[in-house]
């Protein structure tokens, strides 16, 4: 009898959820409202996917506009995290919970995600038992489950070898040509990217680089070793084949363009010392310029550190 009734009010707070949340969608996306809100894998994959029409700035309800950039998480995690290779997602959920040195604390896989939230999605933080936030863990942790051998063999064959940072600054004009010429024909040539059709809610088919609806200057993306690594290993996108001084000039120059500042970033990595030395913000443990964490060269700053090699994680 008890087992009766709880799987009753198991379904009555199914059906109201489905209910409540189909509401909801009902008010932001009229042509999803079939796909009730619940805290599912495959939610979490379209809210990765489809970001800007789930929480982005043009959504119908105030309450749910949770992010002021219009990229999707699947923007850089490319195949909305499973493609195997740099930023991909499988092997992530077994690295939490970890300390983050940029925030000086012990971090949950929620933590991390509200990270990217607020930084790459220049945003603000989902509520940890929302039913967004328990859907994008579900999916990341399915992830983790079904495609992590994958990921980690594929990881290697699929892409060109990985970045190695050139022993000189990034030279932002070169930066600007390979922009012009390789990336222009998505990113457009004032890398503001193609919105899909003429609705800015469902987001972009070439991102934008920079601006107002990149990423904002606490973003992983920000640091050039990041943003270089990424773009050797992925851009352009289906043919990558730039070579270390390419990716790094592209990155220099992407990264000396306007983008959204956050706020409070000389709070981030309470120990100095931890800071990537890539960081595009200060303050640093050490002399050098911020000039030169931006852009490079990264040898006399990592000789410094007595960094071996020139860690480019924000782990
Ligand atoms: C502008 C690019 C960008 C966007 C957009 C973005 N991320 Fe990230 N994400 C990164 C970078 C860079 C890292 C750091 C990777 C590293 O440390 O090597 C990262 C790390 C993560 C991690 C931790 C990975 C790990 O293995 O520890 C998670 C989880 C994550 N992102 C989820 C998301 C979600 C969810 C969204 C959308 C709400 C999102 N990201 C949007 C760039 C992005
Ligand atoms: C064939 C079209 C195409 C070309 C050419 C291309 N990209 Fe991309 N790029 C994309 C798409 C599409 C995404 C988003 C991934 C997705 O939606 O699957 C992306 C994502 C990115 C991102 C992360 C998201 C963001 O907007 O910040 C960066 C950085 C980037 N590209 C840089 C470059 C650079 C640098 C070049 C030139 C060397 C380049 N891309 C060439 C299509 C392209």
């Amino acid at each position: 009898m008890k087992g009766f009734t709880s799987i009753i009010l198991a379904c009555c707070a199914i059906g109201a959820l489905t209910v409540g949340a189909t509401l909801r969608m009902a008010e932001t996306t009229p042509e999803a409202s079939n796909i009730p809100v619940i805290a599912t894998e495959e939610y979490g994959k379209r809210l990765l996917a489809q970001t800007p029409e789930l929480l982005g700035p043009d959504v119908a309800d105030p309450k749910m506009r949770y992010t002021e950039s219009r990229l999707s998480c699947g923007s850089c995690h490319l195949g909305t995290g499973a493609e195997p290779g740099t930023l991909s997602l499988p092997e992530t959920i077994h690295h939490y919970p970890r300390f983050s040195a940029r925030v000086g604390l012990s971090t949950t896989i929620e933590d991390r995600v509200n990270e990217c939230m607020q930084r790459s999605m220049n945003g603000r933080p989902l509520p940890k038992n929302s039913a967004e936030m328990l859907a994008m863990a579900a999916y990341i942790r399915s992830l983790g489950y079904h495609d992590a051998a994958a990921g980690a063999n594929h990881r290697k064959a699929k892409e060109p070898p990985a970045f190695k940072t050139p022993n000189r600054a990034a030279d932002l004009k070169a930066g600007k040509k390979i922009i012009e010429e390789k990336c222009a024909s998505c990113h457009q040539a004032d890398g503001s990217g193609l919105l899909a059709a003429a609705l800015p809610i469902h987001g972009y088919v070439f991102p934008p680089l920079w601006g107002p609806d990149s990423f904002n200057t606490g973003a992983g993306m920000h640091r050039v070793l990041t943003s270089a690594r990424f773009i050797k290993a992925r851009m352009p996108l289906g043919k990558p084949d730039l070579t270390n001084d390419e990716a790094f000039d592209a990155a220099g120059y992407i990264n000396s363009q306007p983008r959204p500042e956050m706020a409070h970033l000389d709070l981030d990595y309470p120990d100095r010392k931890t800071k990537p030395i890539d960081n595009g913000y200060g303050p640093f443990a050490d002399p050098f310029p911020l000039e030169q964490h931006r852009f490079g060269p990264f040898a006399p700053i990592e000789s410094f550190y007595k960094m071996k090699p020139i860690s480019t994680s924000t782990r």
